[in-house]
C-alpha cells in the first residue's frame, strides 16, 4: 500500500518576517524544512515525499542538501500548494496521502504513524491538540465557548488519496486553512489522533525561539 506525504513549504512567511522565508530559517542548526523532510524520508511507512515550494525559493530549496525530494511549485493559497502536490503524486498511485506544514518541524514519528494507521479505518484523519486556555468568541458580544469540546488542529492530516483528490476538485472555490475542512464540507467521518504541544506551527519569531528551546531539550 503506497503512502505519500506532501510537505507544503510555498508560503511567504509574512507574520514571521526576517531575511529568509521562515521554512528556510535555521532551527537547531538546520533549515526548518529539512527537519520534516528528513523525518518523513526515513520512515518506513512513508513511500514518497513531495515538497510544494514557492518558485521564488527554488534556488534555496535546491541548495538545502545534496539530494532533496521531488518538488512542485505551490500556489497562492495553502490549498493550491497541496493541490499541486496531489496532482504530481497521481503517477505514484498512492492509497494514502498525508499533508504536512513545513512550519511544523517538531512533528513526532508517533503522530505520523498513528495517522497512517488510522487511515485503515477512516478516509480522513485529523490531529487534535486539546486547548488549555479558556476560549471565548468575540463577535460583537463576548460568548464563552465550551473548551472541552474544542481542539486546535495540527498536521500531518491524513486522507485516502482518491477521496482528497475528489474533495479538492469539488470544493476548489472555497477557502480553507487546512485540509480536513474539505472532509467536513462533505460530511465525512473524521478520525482523530492526539496531537502534541511540541508539534507547534512556527508562525512568529517567538515560536521560533520556543522551538529552539524544544530542540535543545530533545538533544539532552
Ligand atoms: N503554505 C504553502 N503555500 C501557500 C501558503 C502556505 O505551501 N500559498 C505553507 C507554508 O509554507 C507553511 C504552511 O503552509 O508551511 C502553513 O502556512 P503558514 O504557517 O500560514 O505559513 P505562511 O503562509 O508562509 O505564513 P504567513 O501566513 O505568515 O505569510
Ligand atoms: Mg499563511
Amino acid at each position: 500500500m503506497t503512502t505519500a506525504v506532501i510537505i507544503v513549504a510555498a508560503g511567504e512567511g509574512e507574520r514571521f518576517g526576517g531575511e529568509l522565508p521562515k521554512q528556510y530559517a535555521k532551527l537547531a542548526g538546520k533549515s526548518m524544512l529539512l527537519h520534516s523532510v528528513e523525518l518523513f524520508s526515513r520512515l518506513e511507512n512513508i513511500d514518497h515525499v513531495i515538497v510544494a515550494i514557492n518558485s521564488k525559493h527554488e534556488h534555496i530549496y535546491k541548495a538545502l542538501a545534496p539530494s532533496m525530494p521531488e518538488y512542485v511549485f505551490g500556489g497562492a493559497r495553502r490549498q493550491d500548494s497541496v493541490y499541486a502536490g496531489l496532482t504530481a503524486l497521481a503517477k505514484h498511485n498512492p492509497v494514502k496521502v498525508l499533508t504536512h506544514d513545513a512550519a511544523r518541524p517538531l512533528v513526532s514519528p508517533q503522530i505520523i504513524t498513528e495517522v497512517v494507521d488510522m487511515l485503515n479505518d477512516f478516509k480522513a484523519v485529523d490531529v487534535a491538540n486539546p486547548l488549555q486556555d479558556t476560549i471565548k468568541k468575540n463577535d460583537g458580544g463576548i460568548e464563552l465557548l465550551d473548551r472541552s469540546k474544542l481542539y486546535a488542529t495540527q498536521t500531518p492530516q491524513g486522507f485516502c488519496y482518491p477521496t482528497l483528490m475528489q474533495l479538492y476538485e469539488k470544493y476548489n472555490d472555497r477557502n480553507a486553512t487546512d485540509d480536513i475542512s474539505f472532509a467536513l464540507w462533505a460530511n465525512l467521518n473524521v478520525g482523530l489522533v492526539n496531537g502534541s504541544k511540541h508539534n507547534l506551527k512556527i508562525t512568529t519569531p517567538e515560536d521560533h525561539q520556543y522551538a529552539e528551546y524544544l530542540f535543545k531539550m530533545k538533544a539532552l
